[in-house]
């Protein structure tokens, strides 16, 4: 069956943070491909990728990447396939760089930017689910189960 998510990365070093969005759709039971596909050091293969993208039947890309972090941008110019951003804390600026290099992308492509490192690629992968369950009712609940243990998960009690 063809995955519905695609995770790319700039790097196996960016995997660290990029599989807590895996973790997360596996955890909704949602399939997904991930690769490693570098804008500049693996040009030839994002082009393939991402003009594959569309034909392989993904219904969204999370990108993760560091430092200029034009992986997202480049990707999303080559498919109409919604391409959900994640900066990674790689350099000296901590993800700042990344952060604005993804969301700082010129109109008429667009790139939604998630927040930097971890949370932003769990974000990402339940705002790619949030997606699909607009037509899949079984994800929909799954969702809604999601954020009720989280809730659970709270103590009233600051000292838990
Ligand atoms: C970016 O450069 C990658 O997305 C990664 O975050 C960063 C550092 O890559 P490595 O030097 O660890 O391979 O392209």
């Amino acid at each position: 069956m063809t995955a519905k998510i695609a995770i790319i990365m700039g790097s196996t070093s960016d995997w660290s943070v990029m599989e807590s969005a895996a973790e997360t759709l596996e955890s909704l039971g949602i399939s997904y491909d991930a690769n490693v596909v570098s804008a500049h050091r693996t040009p030839d293969r994002l082009v393939a990728f991402a003009k594959a993208a569309r034909a392989q039947g993904y219904q969204a890309i999370i990108a993760g990447a560091g430092g200029a972090a034009h992986l997202p941008g480049m990707t999303a110019a080559m498919t109409p396939v919604p391409v959900l951003g994640v900066p990674i804390a790689a350099t000296v600026l901590n993800g700042a760089d990344a952060m604005l290099s993804i969301a700082q992308m010129p109109k008429g492509i667009p790139v939604a930017t998630f927040a930097i490192g971890q949370p932003g690629a769990i974000n990402a992968a339940l705002f790619a689910a949030a997606m699909l369950a607009n037509h899949d009712p079984a994800l929909a609940q799954a969702l809604d189960e999601y954020r009720d243990h989280q809730t659970a998960e709270v103590p009233e009690d600051p000292r838990g």
